[in-house]
C-alpha cells in the first residue's frame, strides 16, 4: 500500500512556491523528490487528495507546463519567472531575501491577524492581506510596481483555490477556513491529521467565482480608503 504519511522534504528533494504542491509531494501524492513530474500526475493529485476538479487541475497544471517549457518538470521549476509573482502568501519577494524558498513564518502570522472573531480567515482576510502585501512590496521592494491583469487573477486565483480546497464541508466550500487549517498547510505544507477533502468537486465555475467575489471585495476596500 501506498504510503501516505507526512514526511518532511530531505536536503535533495526540491519544493516549490505553491503550499499545496509541496503538501502534495510531503504526503507522496506527488514525487516525495519533487522530480520528474507531469502535468498528469499534478492533475490526479489535486483531484484524489484535494477534490480539486480536473478542468481547474488541467487550467493550472498545463498553464505552467507551458510557461516552463519542459514536460516534466521538478517543483523548484515552478520559482522561475515568469510564473513567480511578489507579493506572495508565505514568502517573500525573490528580489528581497535570498531565503525566498522558505517559508515566513511572520508572514503567515500577518495573514492570520486579519482573522474573523470566529478564528476563520475569510475572503475579506484575503482582501486585506492582498492589500497589505501589495503594499509591503511597494514600499520594500524597489523592482516591484504593482502586479499586471494577469497576475492579479493568478494571486485571487490562489486564494479562491485556498478558500475552495481547504475547507472540508460544503457549506464552507469557498467562504472560510479555520486559522489551524490554514496554518498547518501553508507553515508545515502538511495535511491535517484527520484531514477530509472538500464533499464536493471544486468546478471551474466555483473557481471563478470566488475569484471575482474576492476581488471585488478588494477593489471596494480600496474605493472605501481612498475615500
Ligand atoms: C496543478 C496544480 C497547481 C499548480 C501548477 C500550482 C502552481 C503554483 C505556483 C507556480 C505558485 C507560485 C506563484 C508565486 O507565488 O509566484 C502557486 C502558488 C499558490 N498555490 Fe498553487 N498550484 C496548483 C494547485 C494549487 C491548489 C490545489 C491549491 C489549493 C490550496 C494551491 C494554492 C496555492 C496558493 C495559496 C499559492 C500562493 C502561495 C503564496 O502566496 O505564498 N495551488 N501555485
Amino acid at each position: 500500500m501506498e504510503n501516505h504519511d507526512y514526511q518532511a522534504p530531505g536536503p535533495n528533494d526540491l519544493r516549490s512556491p505553491c503550499p499545496a504542491l509541496n503538501a502534495l509531494a510531503n504526503h507522496g501524492y506527488l514525487p516525495r523528490d519533487g522530480k520528474n513530474i507531469t502535468a498528469g500526475q499534478m492533475i490526479a493529485a489535486t483531484h484524489k487528495q484535494l477534490n480539486l476538479g480536473k478542468t481547474v487541475g488541467y487550467f493550472l497544471a498545463y498553464g505552467a507546463i507551458f510557461k516552463i517549457g519542459k514536460i516534466k518538470i521538478t517543483l523548484d521549476d515552478l520559482h522561475t519567472n515568469p510564473i513567480n509573482h511578489s507579493m506572495s502568501l508565505t514568502r517573500t519577494d525573490v528580489e528581497l531575501n535570498e531565503d525566498f524558498r522558505k517559508v515566513s513564518p511572520a508572514l503567515i502570522d500577518s495573514l492570520i491577524s486579519e482573522k474573523d472573531d470566529t478564528n476563520k480567515l475569510t475572503k475579506y482576510s484575503f482582501a486585506r492581506q492582498f492589500i497589505k502585501r501589495r503594499d509591503q512590496s511597494l514600499k520594500d521592494n524597489p523592482e516591484f510596481h504593482g502586479l499586471s491583469r494577469s497576475q492579479k487573477i493568478q494571486v485571487f486565483g490562489e486564494y479562491s483555490l485556498t478558500l475552495n480546497c481547504l475547507t472540508g464541508s460544503a457549506n464552507e466550500m469557498g467562504v472560510e477556513i479555520d486559522v489551524n487549517t490554514l496554518k498547518g498547510f501553508y507553515q508545515f505544507e502538511r495535511f491535517p491529521e484527520n484531514w477530509k477533502k472538500s464533499e464536493k468537486t471544486i468546478s471551474f465555475r466555483q473557481f471563478a467565482k470566488i475569484i471575482k467575489e474576492t476581488k471585488k471585495i478588494q477593489e471596494n476596500l480600496e474605493k472605501l480608503k481612498s475615500k
